[in-house]
C-alpha cells in the first residue's frame, strides 16, 4: 500500500523503514498534516500521522477526495481526529494502543524527581562553579501522598514505581484498576485527591470530560505548594489558571511534557526564532516550572513498538480491510 507519512522526523523514518522491510511504499513528509498539506496524500491509500497532525473534518474530507481509505495513527491518543468525519467518509482509523507505557511513566517520575531536587537548576549552577545549596531544598518522596488521575496502562506503572519509593497513593479514575488496588492505591473522588496530594500527576486521556479538568476551581482545592505533573495532553490543564496558581504560590512546582498549543512549538528547532506564544513564554520564566517537548514516549523501545504496530495495522488493513487496532468509531462499530 502507498502511504503518506506526515510529521516524519529522521528517527521516525529509520524505525518505520526498519519495520516495513519493503512491504509498503512509504512516502515521507516532514511537514504536519493540515488542510494545506493534505493534497500531498494524492494517490496514497493510506496516511500515517502523529499527535500534532490536524485531522479535523475538513482535512478528513480532503484526504477522502485524494483517495485515502485508511489513517494509521502513530499514537495512542486519538483526540486530534474527527472520528465522525472519518466514519462518514468510510475511512478506517487505527492507532498504537500501547507502545511503551514504561517510557511515559518513567519520564513522569523523572519530572517529579528533577523538580523536587531541582536538578535542572543544580546542573547549570555546578557548571558555573556555583556550589551553593540555597534554593535547591527538596523533600523526601518517601511518605508523601501522590494523586494519580487516570490509572490505565501508564498510571498503573507510575503507581508501581512510586509504591517503591514508599509513597501513599491516591487515584481518581471512573474505571478502577485491580492491580493498583492490590498495590494499595486508594480510589477517591477527584476533590479528595486534589486536597490531599503533595504531588498530582495526570495520566488520563483528553476527552470532553477531562478538558480543563485542572482549572481555577480545581487548583483552588489543592494543597498549597503542590507539585503538578502533566504528561497526558495539554488541554487537560487550563494554562492561564496554572499560571495564576503559580503566581499565588498555591502550586509549588509544575512539570509538563505537553501543552495546549504545542502544535506550533514542539518537535521543531525554534532556537533561531522568537517564541510567539506569550503564555508559553510566561511559563518558561518560572524557575519552578520544567517543560519537556512531548518527549515522554521517546525511547528506543517505544519507537520500535510504534513502528512495528503501525506497519502491522497497515498490512492488516491491506490484507483484511481492517487494521489490528481500530480506533472505535462513534456510535459503536
Ligand atoms: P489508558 O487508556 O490505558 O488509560 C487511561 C485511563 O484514564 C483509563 O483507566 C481511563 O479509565 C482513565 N480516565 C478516562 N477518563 C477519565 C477521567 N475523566 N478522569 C480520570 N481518569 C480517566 O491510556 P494510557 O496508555 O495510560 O495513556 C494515557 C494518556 O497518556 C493517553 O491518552 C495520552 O493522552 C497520554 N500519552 C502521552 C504520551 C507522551 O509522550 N507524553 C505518550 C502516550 C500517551
Amino acid at each position: 500500500m502507498k502511504v503518506a507519512v506526515f510529521s516524519s522526523k529522521p528517527y521516525d523514518r529509520r524505525y518505520l523503514l526498519a519495520a516495513n522491510e519493503g512491504a509498503h511504499e512509504l512516502v515521507f513528509f516532514e511537514m504536519r498534516l493540515s488542510l494545506e498539506t493534505a493534497a500531498l496524500a494524492k494517490d496514497c491509500e493510506g496516511v500515517c500521522s502523529f499527535v500534532n497532525d490536524d485531522l479535523n473534518a475538513d482535512v478528513v474530507a480532503e484526504l477522502s477526495r485524494q483517495g485515502v481509505r485508511f489513517i494509521a495513527l502513530r499514537s495512542a491518543g486519538f483526540n486530534h481526529v474527527d472520528l465522525r468525519a472519518a466514519a462518514s467518509a468510510g475511512i478506517a482509523v487505527a492507532r498504537v494502543p500501547a507502545y511503551s507505557p514504561h517510557a511515559v511513566a518513567e519520564h513522569t517520575v523523572a519530572l517529579i524527581l528533577t523538580l523536587n531536587r531541582k536538578l535542572h537548576r543544580a546542573y547549570n549552577r555546578v557548571r558555573e562553579g556555583n556550589f551553593a545549596l540555597d534554593g535547591l531544598l527538596g523533600f523526601d518522596l518517601n511518605g508523601k501522598t501522590i494523586g494519580i488521575v487516570g490509572t490505565g496502562k501508564i498510571g498503573e506503572i507510575v503507581a508501581r514505581i512510586l509504591h517503591g519509593f514508599g509513597c501513599t497513593l491516591l487515584a481518581f479514575d471512573p474505571n478502577e484498576n485491580p492491580t493498583c488496588r492490590e498495590l494499595g492505591v486508594r480510589y477517591v473522588e477527584l476533590d479528595t485527591l486534589l486536597g490531599e496530594s503533595d504531588v498530582i500527576t495526570l495520566q488520563c486521556p483528553l476527552t470532553p470530560r477531562t478538558h480543563h479538568l485542572i482549572d481555577r476551581a480545581a487548583i483552588g482545592r489543592m494543597k498549597p505548594g503542590v507539585m503538578l505533573i502533566n504528561t497526558s495532553r495539554g488541554a487537560v490543564v487550563d494554562t492561564s489558571a496554572l499560571i495564576a496558581g503559580l503566581k499565588s504560590g498555591t502550586i509549588g512546582s509544575v512539570g509538563l511534557d505537553v501543552y495546549t498549543e504545542e502544535a506550533d512549538l514542539f518537535f521543531e528547532d525554534l532556537s533561531q526564532t522568537f517564541i510567539q506564544d506569550d503564555v508559553f513564554a510566561r511559563l518558561l520564566t518560572f524557575p519552578n516550572v520544567l517543560i519537556t517537548g512531548h518527549q515522554a514516549f521517546f525511547t528506543h523501545e517505544a519507537l520500535t513498538a510504534i513502528a512495528r504496530t503501525t506497519l502491522a495495522n497497515i498490512s492488516a488493513f491491506e490484507r483484511d480491510g481492517a487494521p489490528v487496532h481500530s480506533v472505535p468509531m462513534p456510535g459503536g462499530s
